[in-house]
């Protein structure tokens, strides 16, 4: 990483006293960092303890003549390899997610040609306002990448997702952008959301998975440079950039995506499968008044992480698989290694809020080890599970 730079804009957040860690952490791991202090930024650490960190000028003026005359405002997001807002304020987001170029922090945005990562940090009403997810999902379809917001307590003294995710994270993230791909040429294949399963045209059978965790996993082996395929159900997520997403509705529907996607080196069954479908879907609504109330009598779906694990000669290097449960999460998950043929299992206990939530806790259970993992942002849990599949797929085979 000796030669990689990123530019760091630092906005205007009580969080700001966070980036000058990740300048820190970023240096130690052999990365430089150049900043850009936002006018607001400059009211939380200094530019001076950014400077003595980075080692650099500290910009932070759009007209100014002597920065201009080092280093013209175009070229200072041009030089890095990777651009990084941190913290990424509600104003930041949303003057990058409508193009303005009014100060140097945001015209850097709008000038560069590199990846951008954002760590939004905020309180969680501006977070969750309409306004700040309308540009969310719009910095997401510019292919701007995101690290957080964790959930917890506040700088405000509130509770909820909107505080910077921690640097280690972010450093993470960045480190994973900056490789140069170790999974560059490996297929990942990846199930995420629940099956939606129809009754009749109109009803379905369906569960509460948001898809999130398996997006997150999506998103971060295709930063480590995979070619990935996301089959998916129906879910509110943008497809994560440079993604290839296969829109699916029932489970049949799923496995039979995934089939087709097939080669793959690694596949990731993340998706809440629906274990069961109604036996025969009617082809026209089901009236109410026709014949009191009607049984729903249900069939079995396939079970596709079984599946894709028995395949013989097209399975996949690595199968993993996700179990939710709600107690003995170990022995349920080594019991869900060994019936459906899956090489490494996460598990997780799904007793509290890990469903639809921000973040979660897992287990990563191999074939001979278990690994507890602390609780951390799904994100996170995406990015720690690429870098491990990563190892895996990269590891030079011992040959016998
Ligand atoms: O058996 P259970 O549903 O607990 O197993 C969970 C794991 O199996 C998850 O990885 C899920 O994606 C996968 N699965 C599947 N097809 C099914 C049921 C579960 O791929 N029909």
């Amino acid at each position: 990483m000796s030669d990689k730079r990123v530019l760091l804009i630092i906005g205007g957040g009580i969080a700001a006293y966070k980036s000058l860690e990740l300048i820190r952490l970023l240096a130690k791991a052999g990365v430089k960092s150049r900043a850009i202090l936002t006018k607001a930024g400059a009211e939380f650490v200094t530019p001076l303890s950014v400077g003595a960190l980075t080692g650099d000028k500290v910009y932070q003026e759009l007209f100014d003549l002597t920065a201009e005359a080092e280093m013209g405002h175009i070229e200072l997001s041009r030089a890095a390899d990777l651009v990084v807002v941190a913290p990424a304020t509600a104003d930041l987001m949303a003057k990058a997610a409508n193009g303005l170029a009014n100060d140097l922090a945001s015209t850097a945005l709008l000038a560069t040609d590199k990846r951008v990562l954002m760590a939004p940090a905020m309180n969680v009403r501006m977070w969750e306002h309409a306004a700040t997810q309308r540009n969310l999902a719009r910095l997401h379809a510019d292919g701007v990448r995101f690290v957080g917001p964790d959930a917890g307590e506040m700088a405000c003294g509130e509770y909820g997702p909107g505080r910077m995710a921690e640097p280690e994270a972010i450093k993470a993230a960045i480190l994973a952008l900056l490789s140069d791909g170790p999974l560059k040429g490996k297929h990942a294949l990846v199930t995420a959301g629940p099956t939606v399963e129809a009754i009749d045209p109109v009803r379905f059978l369906s569960n509460r998975s948001s898809g999130k965790q398996g997006y997150a996993i999506a998103a971060a082996l295709a930063n480590l440079g995979a070619e990935v395929t996301l089959v998916s159900g129906p879910t509110t997520l943008a497809a994560p950039a440079g993604v290839n997403r296969v829109d699916v509705e029932s489970a049949r529907e799923m496995l039979a995506a995934c089939e087709a996607a097939l080669p793959a080196d690694v596949a990731i069954c993340v998706a809440a499968v629906a274990d069961w479908r109604p036996g025969a879907a009617a082809a026209e609504k089901i009236k109410k008044d026709k014949s009191g109330t009607p049984a729903i009598s249900l069939t079995e779906n396939p079970d596709i992480l079984a599946t894709l694990s028995k395949l013989g000669k097209k399975r996949p290097r690595l199968v993993i698989g996700f179990a939710a449960e709600t107690n003995d999460v170990e022995a349920h998950a080594r019991a869900k290694i060994a019936k459906k043929g899956c090489d490494w299992i996460v598990a997780n206990d799904v007793s509290g809020d890990v469903m639809g939530g921000a973040e979660n806790e897992v287990l990563l259970i191999k074939r001979d080890s278990a690994e507890a993992w602390p609780r951390m942002a799904k994100e996170a849990v995406g990015w720690k599970l690429a870098a491990e599949i990563a190892k895996f797929l990269t590891a030079k085979v011992r040959r016998k």
